[in-house]
This record gives structure tokens, C-alpha cells and sequence, in this order.
């Protein structure tokens, strides 16, 4: 099996640039079949994630041509089906975000029961409630969701029990097809969002508000092929900082290709915990900090602190001089990381969705387990300072959502690589 195996104590120093947003481009990959023709998409990550989504596109009828690494031209000309395969949903959660644009575009969508995954159930009522307020009927059989829309969607006013980011996207992508105007309230706020609503509007949408709790939708009658930039990925920046605030040397590491105010929380918790940081236009410049202040935190959808840094600002606050709580408020079960972390030598107790982290002097190398992508990435970091040898296994969780993940680290200076190991557990 593969592992990714890291050597504690080496600084990090350079630069490096992030590719874009994984949970920016999956969505707008999908919105593509809003718009039938070819939608290129710019920056787009070369992950995992985004191959499976280009299966789910092709197997509803699309064409992608892979221009380069990093640009997709998606013909959503030829879109045939509203079938997402129960194999690739059950692969990709995310995959979900097609049944907006299917309904958009054929007004029908039928979806495999997305399953639970590490994080928790990862329901999706909050989708099929806002969008049976658009007029959307549902019906469940075999593991899948039958949605039909087939006498058209009426704008509604709909309100959000939470600010679901996937809700809020698979709405916006079947409003702006309805008949009429759509506000969503307590809608999520996420970057990601505000980019998909801008590729929206770019293809002839009338969308107003995303960013902000209310966005409202004025249904169009028909959306033209666009070229997208997809945004940076400020979660991929935000494990780099972390990196880099636990072991640059003494000139610090630039991380760049994203936009600061979209890790605004994440830096601030930052600076209070006595990490120096310099914001630039297109990026950040953080220096290692020889003392770690504890901090509370809690993750809370945006602009709150991003569940998706929780484990690498856990692998801060686990050699802070003092003891911090870190509450997960997003997901029922995403401290499985923290149990990685204590094999590292890690002092953290769990208590409900709280994690109360004892600063320590130094962590050692282990053997450990990704339990989830973002884990994954957080146990890697936190070989950067651990003493001796850290081998990380379950990487194709790393694969999903970072790309060229150790080349990135190994170009800051760190000594990490991918290698084979035999698994003993395998029979
Ligand atoms: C998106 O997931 C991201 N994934 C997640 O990133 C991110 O952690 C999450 O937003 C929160 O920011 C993608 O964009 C592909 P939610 P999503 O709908 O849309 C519950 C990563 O590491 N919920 O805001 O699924 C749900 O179970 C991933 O890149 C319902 O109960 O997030 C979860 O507990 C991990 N019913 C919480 O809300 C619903 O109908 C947040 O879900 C919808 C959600």
C-alpha cells in the first residue's frame, strides 16, 4: 500500500502556490450542465475528486477535454441522462451537487442516497426541503432519490434550518431556472459559493447576494457557456500556514495563490495564538513561532472558523504553551484525527464535540491513519516537527482534495515521500 512517510526536523522554506479551490471546482463542474455547449474551466485542481466528478459528467452524457493539467473543457451539449451512478455518488458525497443543474436542465435528477462517510451521516433534507419549496417532488426506492420537476420549478422564498453549503448550492443551481424570483435565507456564505454564483452570472444568471445570508435568484430562461477561473483553495493554504507557522526557517514561507480574506477567521485565531503573518494581495507570508499561545476555537460556517481547518489548528494547539478547546459544531464525528494525533504524543481528551488539547514540549514520529482528507494532510504536518519517522497510510484520502501534496512539501524543503509498503493486514 501507499503511504506517505516523513522525516521530523527539517525547516521549511520558499514558496508555494496552492491550486484551486476542490470545493469551488466540483461545483462548478456540475453547474456546467446548466449551460449546454462548453464551459472551460481554469485552475482547476488535478485531485481525485475532480476525476470522479468528470465520470459522473461523462456518464450523464458530457465530453471533457483536458486541455491542461489544470483546464477542463466540459460539452454539456450532448447531456443525455439525470442519472448520478450509485457507485460514483457512494465514492463522492459531492457528487450530490448535481441533482440542482439535472433539475435545471431536464427537471428530473435521480441520485443514489448519498452514504454516511467518516465525518458523519451527511444528510441532504435541508436539499430536498428547499427544493420540494421550489415544487420538486421526491421519491426514494432501491437507495436512490427520484426528484421530478418535469411541470417546472416556481420560485419561493425558502429558509434554511442551517446554512448548508451543499443545500445552498444545489438551490441557487435549480432557482436559477425557475419561474420567477427565489430568496434563500440563512443561506451559507462560503468563498465557494460566491464563485459558483459569479459563473452563474457570468452565464446569464440573475443572482444577488451570495456571500451575504440572503441570495436572491431571478429564474432565467436559458444560461450560455462561460470561461471560469476557479478560486484558490484557502483550505489547501491554510494546512501550508500551519506547516509553516510550526517549521519554516527563519525567513518564513509564502503560500500564494489564494485570497487572504478567505481564510479571515483562520489567520486571526492565528495571530492570537502569537503567530507572526503578513497578508499580501494573492496570498500570506507566515514566519514559525518559537511560543504558541492557547486559543479557543469553534467551527462554525463562514465567516466562522471552517471545520475543514480544525485538525491542522489541533496540531497548533497541541504544542501550544497551555491548554486550548477546540469545539466541532458542523460535524457529529470529526475528532477521529485527534485519536491519530494523541499516538503522536499529543495530550487531548474528548468530550462530546469538544477536544481539550494540552499543550506538549514535542510530538514523535508514529505510525498513523488518515481518518478523513483534511486528517490526513494535519498528520503529515505534523510529522514536519515530529521526532523521528511518521508513516501516514490511508493516503487516497489525501488524494481526493490535495494536489501533488508531498512534491509541494519536499519543494519547501521538507523530507517527505510516497512509498510502498506491504500491508500486513491484508489477508
Ligand atoms: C461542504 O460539505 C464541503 N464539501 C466540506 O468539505 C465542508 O466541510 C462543509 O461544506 C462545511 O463547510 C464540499 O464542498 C464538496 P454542509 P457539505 O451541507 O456541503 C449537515 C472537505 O474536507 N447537513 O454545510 O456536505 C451535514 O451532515 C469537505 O473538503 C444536514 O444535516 O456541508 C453536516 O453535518 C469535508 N442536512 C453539516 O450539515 C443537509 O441537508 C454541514 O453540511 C445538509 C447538511
Amino acid at each position: 500500500m501507499d503511504i506517505i512517510r516523513v522525516q521530523g526536523g527539517h525547516a521549511l522554506t520558499g514558496g508555494v502556490h496552492v491550486s484551486g479551490a476542490k470545493n469551488s471546482a466540483l461545483k462548478l463542474m456540475a453547474a456546467t450542465l446548466l449551460a449546454p455547449g462548453v464551459t472551460t474551466l481554469t485552475n482547476v485542481p488535478n485531485i481525485s475528486d475532480v476525476h470522479v466528478m468528470g465520470k459522473v459528467l461523462k456518464g450523464l452524457g458530457c465530453t471533457i477535454e483536458v486541455v491542461d493539467e489544470h483546464t477542463l473543457a466540459i460539452d454539456t451539449s450532448g447531456a443525455n441522462s439525470w442519472e448520478a451512478p450509485y457507485e460514483l455518488v457512494a465514492k463522492m458525497r459531492a457528487s450530490t451537487a448535481v441533482m440542482g443543474p439535472l433539475l435545471g436542465r431536464f427537471g428530473r435528477a435521480k441520485i443514489a442516497m448519498p452514504g454516511g462517510c467518516n465525518l458523519g451521516a451527511r444528510k441532504i433534507d435541508m436539499h430536498i426541503l428547499g427544493l420540494e419549496a421550489l415544487g420538486v417532488s421526491f421519491d426514494t426506492s432501491h437507495g436512490y432519490i427520484f426528484a421530478d420537476a418535469h411541470e417546472g420549478m416556481s420560485g419561493t422564498m425558502v429558509t434554511l434550518e442551517f446554512a448548508s453549503v451543499g443545500a445552498t448550492e444545489n438551490l441557487i443551481m435549480a432557482a436559477v431556472r425557475a419561474k420567477g424570483t427565489t430568496v434563500i435565507d440563512n443561506a451559507a456564505r462560503e468563498p465557494e459559493i460566491v464563485d459558483l454564483a459569479n459563473m452563474l452570472n457570468e452565464m446569464g444568471a440573475k443572482i444577488q447576494g451570495a456571500g451575504t445570508p440572503v441570495v436572491e435568484i431571478e429564474g432565467v430562461d436559458e444560461l450560455h457557456p462561460v470561461e471560469h477561473r476557479v478560486i484558490g483553495d484557502r483550505i489547501e493554504a491554510g494546512t501550508f500556514i500551519v506547516a509553516g507557522a510550526l517549521a519554516a526557517d527563519g525567513d518564513g514561507i509564502e503560500v500564494t495563490g489564494f485570497n487572504p480574506h478567505h481564510l479571515g477567521m483562520v489567520l486571526k485565531k492565528m495571530e492570537l495564538m502569537g503567530i507572526r503573518l503578513e497578508r499580501g494581495v494573492d496570498g500570506v507570508r507566515v514566519w514559525r513561532a518559537d511560543r504558541i499561545a492557547p486559543v479557543d476555537i469553534q467551527t462554525l460556517p463562514f465567516p466562522g472558523f471552517p471545520t475543514d481547518m480544525q485538525a491542522q489548528v489541533m496540531v497548533l494547539s497541541a504544542m501550544a504553551d497551555g491548554s486550548s478547546v477546540i469545539t466541532e459544531n458542523i460535524f457529529e464525528n470529526r475528532f477521529m484525527f485527534a485519536s491519530e494525533l494523541v499516538r503522536m504524543g499529543a495530550d487531548i481528551r474528548i468530550e462530546s464535540h469538544h477536544a481539550i488539547v494540552h499543550g506538549v514540549k514535542s510530538l514523535s514520529g508514529a505510525q498513523v491513519v488518515s481518518p478523513d482528507l483534511r486528517g490526513g494532510a494535519a498528520l503529515v504536518v505534523a510529522g514536519l516537527i515530529a521526532e523521528g519517522e511518521t508513516d501516514v497510510s490511508a493516503i487516497h484520502h489525501i488524494d481526493r482534495g490535495y494536489e501533488r501534496f508531498c512534491d509541494k512539501l519536499v519543494g519547501l524543503g521538507a523530507s517527505v515521500e510516497r512509498v510502498q509498503v506491504p500491508d500486513l493486514a491484508e489477508d
